[in-house]
């Protein structure tokens, strides 16, 4: 009887990587945004404080980005801190805020090894005095670099950002003694995402299908990918996994195609 060779398993990371090897790279997205969403229901699934998940999905982000950066792509903007967060217990603010000001402190030498720029989105003026500090830092220790662009949204909304901006431009124009003149293009010039192109691809961790205020006026065509696996256990094969399937999708921005 002829032997039979065992089946040869391919497991859900071996072929995104094979399909990762096919792909022209040229196709991949240009900007990732992340949406890094399931931190404290990881925790409690294990008993644990929810500062544990939050701790927990530092090490998500650290994976992600260099995953981000080894793909080539362009820019990644990661959802860190809302707004509306400031309505969590005092205690769970502060494991954030600690856990953004370690990261960076911790980070920072391998983000310039790694030539990635850093840069907070939001309403980083209203954060922590250490915690601003530390973004400065990072922010200025890393401005030469021509890598990846790696994003931070922190005390950050999509509406306010809006808000904030018009603002601004109404407040210039009224200085300089003209009425304000707005075009979208002009007006994306004064949005925390300033000199970044829209993101072509938008990740929700934990199952969650909302934008929670994220990034609105930057994505009105932007393509999402959503997962169940919460933010602590995402990692690169999960972001592999969502850009590998976006060279299929068919963008019309309105039009036919
Ligand atoms: C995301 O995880 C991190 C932040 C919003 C700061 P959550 O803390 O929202 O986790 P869940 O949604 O409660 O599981
Ligand atoms: C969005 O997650 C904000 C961040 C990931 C930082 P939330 O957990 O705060 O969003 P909602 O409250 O479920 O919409
Ligand atoms: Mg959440």
């Amino acid at each position: 009887m002829p032997a039979i060779s065992p089946a040869l398993e391919v497991t859900p990371e071996a072929a995104t990587a094979a399909l990762l090897a096919r792909i022209d790279r040229t196709r991949l997205p240009v900007h990732v945004a992340v949406i890094m969403d399931g931190n404290g229901r990881w925790a409690e699934a294990r008993r644990l404080e929810r500062g544990e998940g939050h701790a927990a999905g530092v090490e998500s982000v650290r994976d992600t980005v260099e995953a981000a950066a080894a793909l080539g792509l362009s820019a990644l903007t990661l959802f860190a801190f809302s707004l509306e967060n400031w309505r969590r217990p005092a205690e769970e603010v502060e494991a954030l805020m600690d856990l953004v000001k370690r990261y960076l402190k911790l980070e920072t030498g391998n983000l310039i090894a790694n030539s990635i720029r850093f840069r907070a989105l939001g309403r980083v003026h209203e954060l922590p005095r250490d915690v601003r500090e530390m973004v400065a830092e990072t922010s200025a220790a890393t401005a030469h670099c021509t890598g990846l662009a790696m994003n931070v949204a922190l005390n950050y909304g999509g509406r306010a950002e809006i808000v904030d901006a018009a603002r601004e431009f109404a407040r210039r124009a009224l200085a300089e003694g003209r009425v304000p003149d707005l075009d979208e293009g002009a007006f994306s010039e004064h949005l925390s995402t300033r000199g970044l192109p829209d993101p072509d691809l938008l990740i929700r961790t934990s199952g969650e299908m909302r934008l929670s205020n994220f990034l609105l006026f930057q994505s009105a065509y932007t393509e999402f990918w959503t997962t169940e696996t919460l933010w602590p256990d995402f990692r690169r094969r999960h972001l592999s996994e969502a850009v590998v399937g976006f060279p299929r999708r068919i963008r019309r921005y309105g039009g036919l195609r």
